[in-house]
């Protein structure tokens, strides 16, 4: 009973395909599924060329943190300024003051001088690295 039910089913199944009107299957035409293009990054990195400040947004004797750009730039003497990377070189927190004559990190307290970087206290021991800036006119920009 089985095998002739099986049977006529197979038969059935056969004789649904007999038509002589088979085509081929049409190719799937999937949209490309590439990765989409990167993201920039959230917080853009430093770039040559940028303008960060005019000379007179930088105090005399202190500076300003530009959080976007991950650079300090001070102004140890009128006239002069010199730029760190904003980054501290304990655990890589941002530096968020400068204030009596150093860059100050939240995190662990350390202390950098504004004149060179160099470590004035806290448990960083290297200095903030210098970046490199340029002053034209009252205007400065990243090199
Ligand atoms: S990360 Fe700056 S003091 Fe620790």
């Amino acid at each position: 009973m089985l095998l002739a039910g099986a049977g006529s089913v197979a038969a059935l199944a056969t004789g649904c395909g007999d038509d002589g009107q088979e085509t081929a299957p049409e190719p799937e035409t999937a949209p490309e599924l590439g990765s989409p293009p990167p993201e920039p990054p959230a917080s853009a990195p430093a770039s040559p060329g940028q303008t960060l400040a005019k000379t007179s947004e930088i105090p005399v004797g202190g500076g300003t943190i530009f959080e976007e750009q991950k650079v300090v730039v001070t102004q140890p003497e009128a006239g002069q300024f010199k730029a760190f990377s904003a980054v501290c070189t304990h655990q890589a927190c941002l530096v968020s003051r400068v204030a009596d004559g150093t860059i100050n990190c939240p995190c662990h307290a350390s202390r950098f001088s504004i004149t060179d970087g160099s470590v004035a206290g806290g448990p960083a021991r290297r200095p903030l690295p210098e970046e490199e800036i340029t002053v034209s006119g009252d205007v400065i920009s990243l090199a």
